[in-house]
């Protein structure tokens, strides 16, 4: 599909400088992992984890330090997947590894189980097909483990983005059967901005719920917050990368996270 080729292409801009800012960040023995992310995820030791849309793998490491059996990254980006490895094997994380692949096509080269699928950060607007991407996400679960995903809120993304910067909501982009947004740019929250075409999709929450349920899971929680995990300007810095705009408390939901099992 000629989207997510750009997509990989765009994403693969930002790879070296993403290696150069997580590297720093990992020997610092710091993360990007928020706080609502470690709470909900508990305890994770022993368990197996695979990371879907990994970027360049330093969410996968900070997490197998925390006492993973084995943590898988996988992402559609060549270059990150390079990065990914380096990094591993720069901080001796052998039970760690990496697989490219375009997620939606998973399941047809990877057939392992895992206790944890999780999926973060700028995640699913990059997918053109969740129905699909469901399926895959059932199929890399154990029938006793679970799927977390935490991401931008669809409602946040129907807004003018300069326009939230000022305290303003000027309806921009669609949110039912949203057509893909094509941007030239791509990057700058980890990186210069680098210019490279690329594809978004904004999902529904009913879509993103209801691709899950069809595809067999039992949701456990829907949870919104109204703090964000980059800077979209004009946000304070409420916990370590959480933001929140100084002109709007509690009236915009701006990322969210889904828990689900396998349905009984
Ligand atoms: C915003 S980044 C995710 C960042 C990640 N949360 C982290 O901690 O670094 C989005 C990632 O999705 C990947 N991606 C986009 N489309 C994909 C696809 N169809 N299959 C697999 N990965 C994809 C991109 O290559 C990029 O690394």
């Amino acid at each position: 599909m000629k989207e997510i080729n750009d997509n990989k292409n765009a994403w693969s801009l930002l790879s070296k400088d993403h290696y150069e800012l997580y590297k720093k960040r990992l020997s610092d023995y710091k993360t990007h992992i928020n706080e609502n992310v470690m709470n909900e995820l508990g305890d994770i030791q022993g368990k197996s984890l695979i990371h879907l849309q990994c970027n360049i793998g330093s969410d996968t490491i900070y997490l197998a330090r925390l006492g993973l059996s084995k943590a898988v990254g996988v992402d559609l980006s060549e270059s990150n997947v390079y990065y990914a490895n380096k990094l591993a094997e720069e901080f001796r994380m052998s039970q760690v590894s990496f697989i490219e692949s375009d997620v939606l096509e998973l399941n047809k080269i990877h057939h392992e189980k895992y206790d944890i699928v999780f999926t973060s950060e700028g995640v699913l607007g990059w997918l053109p097909d969740l129905k699909k991407w469901a399926k895959v996400v059932r199929s890399m679960m154990k029938d006793d483990g679970f799927f977390y995903v935490y991401d931008s809120h669809p409602f946040f993304h129907i807004f003018d983005e300069e326009g939230l910067s000022i305290g303003k909501t000027d309806l921009k982009y669609d949110y039912f059967n949203a057509k893909p947004d094509e941007s030239n740019d791509i990057g700058g929250y980890a990186s210069d901005v680098k210019h490279g075409i690329n594809y978004w999709w904004n999902h529904s929450v009913s879509d993103i719920i209801n691709a899950l349920i069809e595809a067999g899971l039992e949701i456990h929680y829907f949870h919104e917050f109204d703090t964000l995990f980059w800077q979209n300007g004009n946000m304070d810095e409420v916990k370590p990368y959480l933001f929140k705009y100084k002109h709007f408390n509690n009236q915009l939901p701006l990322s969210y996270s889904i828990k689900a099992t396998v349905k009984k």
